[in-house]
């Protein structure tokens, strides 16, 4: 069984290799800064360790592993102007230590490099991953425009909400997982069953990104703790407090939510004191371990030896319990 450091360090010796000092610097220097910020690196990891378990060759994967971390990042500096984020990884966006013009446009020349880095397979492989690569892109446009709506409306619902997180999260570790099974020549079953085991693992993974949100550390979350509360988001947590919450519970949430008088520092701490009464913080742990296990399920049915199996599943259960 292999362990996520076996695919992490070469993956960050190969992450090295692309950062490059090129002209002008206001447009490159904001992107070799993201992409050197750390981070999990989780999606380009499932790239790799799924061509691994389909019996692919590791190196092969790696461009399309950058190409997800890239495109990764890129989401990144776009969704922190949009979320209006002072904090990424526990250090200053793009926008705020730039300027928002340099946010966007270093951004998109990410978008582009991402897609660059197809060229270097061969072109039946560079069909199916372009392919991949525009549809996923494509539904994480829409999830972001979702999420931006549903800022606004009061009336957004479980499945709504449910939709929105599939599209602007989890279809990326479905997609990430898919190319390396393409790149590993698997069979279109086996492509579609590690897609599917990715996307469910993604939801519980944005179920999980909302709980810390609010309940996360702020020693180590790299991210404004409460970030999700201040911009009046939709999230798992708001929603389940209106379906589970006393009508008293629901009165005050949507009064502290809209409440303009209040500062930031005791809006975030009387919604969070919400979400605990109203049991809507214990619903949502629940709902990671649900969709993890939904995604386990899947895994049973792959053709793939049983050791596979539990890098895989090792893999989701760290996800489960992480803190940042
Ligand atoms: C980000 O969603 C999704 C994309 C970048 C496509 P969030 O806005 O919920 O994620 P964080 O909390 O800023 O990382
Ligand atoms: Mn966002
Ligand atoms: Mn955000």
């Amino acid at each position: 069984m292999q362990h996520i450091e076996h695919y992490q360090k070469p993956f960050l010796k190969y992450l090295e290799g692309f950062i490059v000092n090129k002209e002008p610097k206001n447009l490159y220097s904001p992107i070799n800064y993201i992409l050197q910020l750390g981070g999990k690196r989780l999606r380009p990891i499932l790239t790799l360790m799924t061509a691994d378990v389909f019996g692919g060759n590791v190196p092969k994967a790696m461009d399309a592993a950058l190409s997800i971390e890239v495109f990764h990042n890129f989401s990144l500096v776009h969704d922190d102007i949009m979320d209006d984020a002072p904090l990424r990884r526990g250090e200053q966006t793009v926008h705020e230590k730039w300027n928002l013009n340099t946010g966007i446009l270093s951004g998109d020349a990410m978008l582009i490099m991402a897609y660059q880095l197809f060229e270097n397979y061969d072109p039946q492989t560079f069909q199916a991953l372009a392919k991949l690569f525009s549809k996923t892109a494509l539904e994480v446009c829409e999830g972001q425009q979702y999420d931006i709506d549903f800022e606004t409306r009061d009336d957004v619902t479980i499945p709504e909400y449910l939709k929105m997180i599939e599209y602007k999260t989890a279809v990326l570790v479905g997609a990430a997982m898919k190319m390396g099974a393409i790149v590993a020549n698997a069979s279109i079953e086996n492509q579609n069953s590690i897609y599917e085991f990715g996307r469910l693992l993604g939801i519980a993974f944005q179920l999980q990104d909302d709980y810390l949100d609010a309940f996360g550390n702020p020693e180590t979350f790299g991210k404004q703790v409460g970030g999700d509360i201040i911009e009046n988001k939709k999230t798992y947590l708001y929603l389940k407090t209106i379906a589970l919450g006393s009508d008293d519970d629901k009165m005050n949430l949507k009064t502290f939510m809209s409440n303009l008088e209040l500062s930031n520092t005791n809006k975030v701490e009387e919604v969070k004191q919400l979400f605990t009464n109203s049991g809507a913080k214990e619903a949502t742990q629940n709902a990671v371990k649900d969709y993890t296990s939904k995604a386990f399920e899947v895994l049973e049915t792959l053709e793939i030896p049983e050791e596979k199996k539990q890098s895989l599943r090792l893999f989701g259960e760290q996800l489960m319990n992480r803190r940042v």
